[in-house]
This record gives C-alpha cells, structure tokens and sequence, in this order.
C-alpha cells in the first residue's frame, strides 16, 4: 500500500476524533474495565486509573500522535525514519494487534450470541449463574460464533465498507451511552443491595490495593486508549496540522473513560445486588458483564428487547474496533508481503483463526492445559496487555526523552496553538511514565512467574 507516500487527511477536527474515539472504545470498555474494576478492588482501581490516565495517558497519547504527524508514516516506518536503533519498537507494535484480535474476536463471539440469545428469547436461561460457564464450556457453539465475528470483520475490510459502518456507529453509540444510563439508573432504583456496590465501586479503599490494581489499570489503560500500539501513530498521520493534539486528546480521553467509568457503574453494583458482594462473585473475571447483565435485563420489563439493543450497540462498538485492529495489520501485510487486499484480508483472517482458536477452546476441550496459570484467552490478553504494550510505552517515552528529545513533539503539537500541559508532558514522558512504567512491568513479571508473590 502507499500509506507512507499518499496520506489523506481526516476532514475537520470532529473526523479525527470519531475515527479514534470509535477505535478506542469497544470491548475494552465495556466488557474488559468492570470486570478489573470489580476484581482490583473497585473504588481504589478506579482511582488509581484516573490518575494514570490524566498523567500517563495523556503523556504517551500526545506522544503518539505527534511522532505520527510529524513523520507523516505508520509505526513501522515512524521509529525507522525518526532513529534506525528504534525500529524493533514499531515492529513490535505491529505485533500486538495480531495478537489482540483474535482473542478479540472470540469475546465478540460471545456478545453475537448473547445478542441473538436475546432475540431467540432465551433470557430466562442465560440469567442463571451457571449459563454462561456451560455455554463457553461447550466445543462447537462458542467458535462458530467466534468465527462468525471474525469473518464479518473481514468481510468489512475486504469490501471497504467501513465507513458505512461508522456512518451506523456515530448514531449507535450516543443510543449507547443513553441505554447504559437508562440500566444504571433502573437497577439502582429497583435493585436491593445495589447501594453497597456503588459505594465499593466509588469509594476507595486502601486496604484493596496492590502493585497488581496499578498493573492492571496501565494494562487497561493501554488497551482502552488503544496505546502503545502504534493506533494513535497511524491515526496522527492522517490528522490535519491546525488541529490541537492537546485538545484531542482530551476530549479522546474523557469519552473512553466516561464510556468505561459507566459500564462499571452499570455492573459492579449489579453484582453487589446479585451476590452480596460475596468474593468469588466479584472475582468472576472476563464472563462478568456476561453473568451480570442478563440478571438485570431478567428483572426488566421489556428486558428481552432491551437485552438485545443492548447486545446489539456493544456489538457494533466491538466490530468498530475489530475493523481497526484488522485494517492496521491488512495495511502492514499488504505492505511488507506486496499483497493486494483481499489476499492480505484471508492471510489475516486465518492467522486469526489460528490464533483465536486456542482462546476459543481454553474454556472447553483445552481447559486443562494452563500456561503460567492462565488460560489461552487470559494468556494472550496478559501477554500484550501486561507484558508487550508496556515495552513498546517504555521503548516510547525513552524515544521521545531522551533519543528524539520532547522538543520536537511539543513544537508539533504547538502548530496549533498553546500547548498548555507542556511542563507536564516532558516531565511525564522523560522520566516519571518510564521509571513507573520499568516497575510496573518488573513486578507483574515476577507476579506471574511465581518468584514474588505481590
Ligand atoms: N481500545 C479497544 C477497546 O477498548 C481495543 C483496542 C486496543 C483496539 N487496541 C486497539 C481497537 C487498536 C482498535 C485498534 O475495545
């Protein structure tokens, strides 16, 4: 492809934000952010992944997308040009996405059934506990709707008709964000018990906290915001230059943590409501939106259709992101294998099989075969989030501190005006990001390796 030599531009400043917004909220949001809510202690998680994201976040966000405006090229190509030692960074952020999509699409599997679920009106099952174990407990069902996902999103990427799409999502996901208020507020009104999970939810307690809530909210983080990735540079490089990179990012930020602080809030008190706030319950980890949601939906009026809508918004959330995730890897394959689109869709898309297929069947014909303690899905999700995103942050900051030096950045993102937390961003990205960044990772390494319990 010609993306290094023949960029178009996003129109205007709203184009650039939908195109990132729509990349960065999906699953993570939704589904990934209450579970670790609801497992890392709720209120001090929610903290302490505030704190980053207006200090990290926003530090490496800038940083991303000034390094892909200015050098005009995708990642590959951005470390490359701006210094020849840094390339293994971009090849190493290609990477991830290959990685995140195919345990992605086997998550998007489990909305598209929950969706049709709904619709086959099934609700009453799938509000029992036990459901949602037995349902990814069975060999065949979960991956034909896992390949389901996948293939629509190839399709998508094969034809081109992602704009389509968008067009369906910029008026989707306001009805989303209007449902999950229309949820919160119903199960606070009607839900007994309910009370005692905001309270958990918003209130921190330090007793809650670990080195391990701290890994959990960067990994998080990153995924979020799509970070250290690559994404943000790729999509700096199609952004106008009189546009404000601080501003962006801002409004970038507070749309994905608002989506994500409202699916918790949608959640966590449910499970509250539903267990007690028994341990076990809290701890259920990536089928906790699956378990919790149903049971609301059960007690509501018209809860079958609204199940449903529901389902059906996160499942548009979840293609947008896949398509993106698809698009850069379709890009970088047709770029390094000189293959023409479709070609590079199927490569890709049985890559993701492959890959996807050992997620798929870690909760059924493979759950006895653990990794380091995890399961595939688990595993894959560990790997990128909590092991090669924060690399690439880490290769990032010491890039853009030291090597290339903050100034440039901080001209680029000036083009379009003050650039007021300049002071913040240098020393963030300099020294503060890396120095937290090196620890975060040390530690959750030893955590998992077994040689520090933290
Ligand atoms: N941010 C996406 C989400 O919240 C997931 C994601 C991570 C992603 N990296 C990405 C999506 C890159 C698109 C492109 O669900």
């Amino acid at each position: 492809m010609d993306s290094e030599t023949k960029r178009s531009s996003f129109t205007g400043k709203i184009g650039f934000i939908l195109a990132a917004a729509g990349s960065a909220v999906g699953l993570g949001n939704i589904w990934r952010f209450p579970y670790l809510a609801a497992k890392y202690g709720g209120g001090i998680f929610l903290l302490v992944y505030i704190i980053l994201s207006i200090t990290f976040g926003f530090a490496l966000m800038v940083a991303e997308i000034a390094i892909g405006r200015k050098t005009q090229q995708s990642p590959l190509g951005a470390f490359r040009a701006l210094d020849k030692r840094f390339s293994w960074v971009g090849i190493l952020a290609t990477i991830i996405p290959v990685l995140i999509l195919p345990y992605y699409s086997v998550i998007g599997g489990w909305v598209t059934k929950y969706m049709f679920g709904f619709m086959a009106g099934s609700m009453g099952d799938m509000a029992n506990d036990a459901y949602f174990g037995d349902y990814i407990g069975k060999v065949g069902e979960p991956i034909v709707w896992f390949v389901a996902f996948i293939a629509i999103t190839t399709l998508i990427v094969i034809f081109g008709v992602q704009k389509g799409i968008e067009k369906v999502s910029k008026v989707m996901m306001p009805m989303l964000v209007v449902l999950m208020l229309f949820i919160v507020i119903y199960s606070f009104c009607t839900l007994d018990g309910a009370w005692a999970g905001v309270v958990y939810y918003l209130k921190p307690d330090f007793s809650h906290f670990s080195i391990m809530t701290v890994v959990a909210a960067m990994g998080q983080l990153f995924y979020s915001m799509s970070l250290a990735m690559g994404i943000m540079i790729t999509f700096g490089s199609y952004m106008k230059k009189d546009i404000s990179i601080e501003k962006s990012t801002h409004q970038i930020e507070i749309f994905d943590t608002g989506i994500a602080f409202l699916s918790g809030l949608m959640i966590v008190p449910a499970v509250f409501a539903f267990s007690g706030g028994n341990e076990s319950a809290l701890g259920k980890g990536p089928g906790l939106m699956f378990i919790t949601l149903p049971k609301i939906f059960n007690t509501m009026p018209g809860g079958a259709v609204i199940g449903a809508i529901f389902f059906m918004m996160v499942l548009l959330a979840a293609l947008t992101s896949a398509i993106s995730l698809m698009e850069t890897v379709v890009a970088v394959v047709m770029d390094k294998l000189k293959l023409k689109r479709w070609s590079a869709c199927l490569l890709v898309f049985g890559a993701c099989l492959l890959l996807g297929l050992p997620s798929a069947l870690g909760f059924s014909a493979w759950a006895n075969v653990k990794i380091l303690g995890m399961q595939f899905l688990d595993l894959f999700d560990f790997i990128s989030n909590s092991i090669l995103m924060p690399i690439v942050a880490l290769a990032t900051c010491i890039f853009v501190g030291f090597i290339l030096k903050p100034k440039p950045l901080v001209e680029e993102a000036e083009l379009s005006g003050k650039f007021k937390a300049k002071k913040l961003f240098e020393i963030m990205i300099k020294w503060i990001a890396p120095v937290c960044i090196l620890a975060i990772l040390i530690s959750s390494v030893l955590d998992v390796f077994g040689i520090v319990k933290i």
